[in-house]
């Protein structure tokens, strides 16, 4: 396939653009009753109400790896969400269920900031600095081929949900953790499970070099120089702003924001724990959310007892997440009805071995 053909292929066809809202939701109901259970659509709290709505499950990158995992029915798994999600989904599911994503440019910049090749070589330049100490622990929020890259040294995976237990686990293995791709995750949770921000060195995988003023010896945690570029957009003075305007609101953020956000924020976890700090939060509280824009919306629409803003006022959607839109979708859904082999996520069956190690390690620690 030439590169235009295989640029056509994953370009929605002008059909679907030139349908109205009314017709292509007529489309994915109708295709969802068709196939009933042969169908699966599992959707990140990150997707547009667009989507969201034809979900049949939702939940954090935990919980739609732990289902996506559980269900062993569905032929067809489309996947609302991005591409490392998607490659996750692949691995855990068997090789009879396919796994499609509605637009294969729905990527993560943070998942982008870590390739295979300059991981093998931080390993090897990690491995001549401390030898044999170091556990590598990676956020999915990474390529397979990173999973993989882990899973073959003994490490696992994380989310956002339980990267405290995956790290006090690691340093049940090793005295060290490399910590992938993001800087913030691996900060946060290191920090308050004790460890001094002087222990934390910084991998910077451009430079290809480490970064820490202390002794070698003392650093017991290398994080790789990422970040989500949506999370880094919550800063100090939006924290200050929200403190001066509002008194008495509360500040709930992702992790994926900077040390310096967290500290100053009253509570800090997963998309799932923001939804159900706010569930469970008094009617008439306050609260200022630093999380994905398209979650703040749908948590201040089904919230209107509570006084609900976005801490930063000028937030976007993740741009990615959002591409995956009503059009795709229904494109996706026809492709699948049709017997259409395109925007297929299929991880190779080497990388597929050893990142389930990697995965099946967090799975297994994870309720
Ligand atoms: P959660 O696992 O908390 O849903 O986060 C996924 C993500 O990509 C956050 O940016
Ligand atoms: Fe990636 Fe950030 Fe978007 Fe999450 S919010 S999918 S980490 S770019």
């Amino acid at each position: 396939m030439s590169l235009l053909q295989a640029l056509q292929a994953h370009t929605l066809p002008e059909k679907y653009r030139n349908m109205s809202t009314a017709e292509l939701e007529r489309k994915v109901h109708s295709i969802k009753e068709e196939m009933g259970e042969r169908l699966f659509i599992p959707c990140h709290h990150y997707q547009k109400d667009e989507v969201f709505q034809f979900a049949d499950v939702t939940g954090d990158s935990l919980k739609l790896a732990q289902l996506s995992q559980a269900n062993r029915k569905a032929e067809y798994i489309a996947f609302c969400g991005v591409h490392f999600m998607a490659e996750t989904a692949d691995i855990l599911t068997a090789e009879n269920q396919q796994v499609f994503l509605p637009d294969m440019r729905a990527g993560c910049s943070m998942a982008d900031m870590a390739d295979i090749y300059q991981t093998e070589r931080a390993w090897d330049k990690l491995q001549s600095l401390f030898g044999d100490t170091l556990l590598p622990l990676t956020y999915v929020n990474s390529t397979a081929a990173i999973k993989a890259f882990v899973g073959k040294h003994g490490g696992a995976t994380v989310t956002s949900s339980n990267a405290e237990q995956m790290v006090q686990w690691a340093f049940s293995q090793k005295e060290r953790i490399l910590f992938l791709p993001d800087q913030h995750l691996g900060r946060n949770t290191a920090y308050n499970l004790g460890v001094r921000l002087e222990e934390m060195a910084i991998w910077d995988p451009i430079e290809n070099k480490l970064v820490f003023d202390g002794p070698l010896e003392t650093a017991k945690v290398i994080l790789w120089k990422g970040h989500c570029s949506v999370h880094e957009n919550f800063t100090v003075a939006n924290v200050q702003q929200v403190r001066k305007n509002y008194p008495n609101m509360k500040i709930i953020v992702h992790p994926e924001c900077s040390r310096e956000v967290v500290e100053l924020a009253d509570l800090a976890g997963s998309t799932n724990y923001i939804i159900q700090a706010i569930e469970q939060a008094e009617p008439d509280s306050s609260w200022a959310i630093g999380t994905e824009m398209n979650l703040v919306n749908r948590i201040i629409q089904q919230h209107p007892d509570k006084q609900i803003i976005s801490l930063n006022p000028h937030m976007c959607p993740c741009l990615t997440m959002n591409r995956i839109d009503l059009p795709h979708l229904a494109w996706c859904l026809d492709s699948i009805k049709q017997g259409e082999r395109r925007n297929i996520i299929q991880v190779d069956q080497q990388t597929t071995g050893f990142a389930t190690q990697a995965l099946e390690r967090m799975l297994a620690l994870s309720v």
